[in-house]
């Protein structure tokens, strides 16, 4: 059967991120981020899992390379680790943290595969917590130079930036719910969060425009279609809470309408103070919208003595019982979301190009005579490849697809227990095995077109 191709120029990669695979926590400077401190606190993560050795990368980074050329990637996407450039988060730049990115960008560079850089994925400096983290207007500042200091150095060669990864993560799961560092539950705090993580984006935009030449720069959100729970008023209000809080609370400020108005009389006094300058440096035009999408969300209303957010999404076996399959995360398989949410952010806000910056999932996945066919992995990854192909044949600019991830690594407070690599990491001996889906993926690149599996 011939498949419908993609468009020549259509980039197929990978995605990871620096705490969650890198390790080498103590290595040429490097100074303690949030993720050190938290997942060094007992009971905060999975086990007590920490990142301290992780899939040992900064060590194995060549060879990571070699990998991703084997599977014929064309694009990766990867995280700085903050910690490493400004141990300290503000002060002396460390030039060791910035010569490893430096040659792992260069033998990227040599095996054809176009670097894309997100700049904060979510380890801040400890150093900068201690002074109130991103709650601290210093703080946005302290990423702009931040920004500076790695688009100097790499902006000659990499030319895709992206300068967040799902601000709605760490400014609420890291402070409000808690369970991502810095652990904190506040819901004042987290807003004040989410607008300076918005303003550090505005402001480091320019920057890294001046530093680096012809480059696409861009923020990712996650995003996720929210459908109500019931059809309820009540549940309705929920979907509402939810669409405003999550994904319209970054979209709207991003593309110049403000913060949303529903939102802002829901949050009230709570929310901290923005001028019209801010909203301004927010909306500075960018070229790329990265999306991280991984699930339909369906939303069902709480007390607010419960859940100040007001809403709770449904729980995995509630979602099995509606009939839908679950990932080892609880979330909802559903590629035509994919499709749906594309296609309404490219009509709701006409962004020059998008990414899906991170799509994947996690299954139980078991090593038989050292191969691991992971194929509700790959049946995952071939029904977004599809849905992905549709919002292109329906007009929406998307440029490329990064699967998230490229080897199965540190899944935050979850710590190991959660694999969504397409390539399996046996962390005792650190040995990298692609799945059956990576094999298929390297199928589905080379061909430019989504294959089916044999
Ligand atoms: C996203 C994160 C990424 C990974 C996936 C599963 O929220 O950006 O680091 O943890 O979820």
């Amino acid at each position: 059967m011939t498949q419908p191709r993609f468009p020549n120029t259509f980039l197929w990669g990978a995605a990871t991120a620096a705490y969650q695979i890198e390790g080498a926590v103590h290595e040429d400077g490097r100074g303690p981020s949030i993720w050190d401190t938290f997942s060094h606190t007992p009971g905060q993560t999975f086990n007590g899992d920490t990142g301290d050795i992780a899939c040992d990368h900064y060590h194995r980074w060549r060879d990571d390379v070699a990998l991703m050329r084997d599977l014929g990637l064309q694009a990766y996407r990867f995280s700085i680790a903050w910690p490493r450039i400004l141990p300290e988060g503000t002060g002396a730049i460390n030039q060791r943290g910035l010569d490893f990115y430096d040659r792992l960008v260069d033998e990227l560079l040599a095996a054809q595969i176009t670097p894309f850089v997100t700049l904060y994925h979510w380890d801040l400096p400890q150093a900068l917590q201690d002074r109130g983290g991103w709650a601290n207007r210093a703080t946005v500042d302290a990423f702009v130079t931040y920004t500076e200091a790695v688009a100097r150095r790499l902006g000659d060669r990499v030319k895709h930036w992206i300068t967040h990864n799902e601000p709605w993560v760490v400014a609420f799961v890291g402070n409000l719910q808690g369970r991502h560092a810095p652990g904190l539950q506040d819901l004042r705090t987290a807003l004040q969060v989410s607008h300076h993580l918005l303003l550090s984006h505005g402001l480091a935009v320019p920057v890294l425009r001046a530093n680096s030449a012809d480059a696409e720069v861009g923020i990712t959100l996650d995003l996720s279609p929210i459908r109500p729970a019931t059809d309820t008023p009540e549940d309705q209000r929920a979907a509402q809470l939810f669409d405003g809080g999550w994904n319209r609370w970054f979209l709207d400020p991003l593309f110049g309408r403000g913060y949303p108005a529903d939102m802002l009389e829901f949050y009230g006094d709570l929310m901290p103070a923005v001028t019209t300058d801010d909203l301004a440096t927010i909306a500075a035009p960018f070229d790329a919208l990265g999306i991280n999408y991984y699930r339909p969300t369906f939303a069902s209303a709480v007390p607010l003595d419960e859940n100040p957010l007001g809403y709770r999404s449904l729980s995995g076996p509630e979602l099995a019982e509606r009939g839908y399959e679950v990932t080892e995360m609880g979330w909802a398989v559903e590629a035509a979301a994919l499709d749906e949410l594309l296609q309404q952010v490219n009509r709701e806000y006409a962004p020059k190009a998008l990414y899906i910056t991170e799509n994947g999932a996690s299954f139980p996945d078991q090593v038989v005579d050292g191969t691991i066919d992971d194929p509700r992995r790959l049946a995952y990854l071939h029904g977004h490849f599809q849905a992905a192909h549709q919002s292109i044949e329906a007009g929406v600019p998307l440029r490329g697809y990064f699967v998230w991830s490229l080897m199965d690594n540190f899944e935050w407070g979850l710590g190991y227990s959660k694999r969504f690599g397409i390539v399996h990491v046996d962390y005792q001996t650190q040995q990298r095995t692609p799945k059956s889906s990576a094999l298929w993926y390297r199928q589905v690149i080379a061909a430019n077109a989504v294959v089916d599996p044999e």
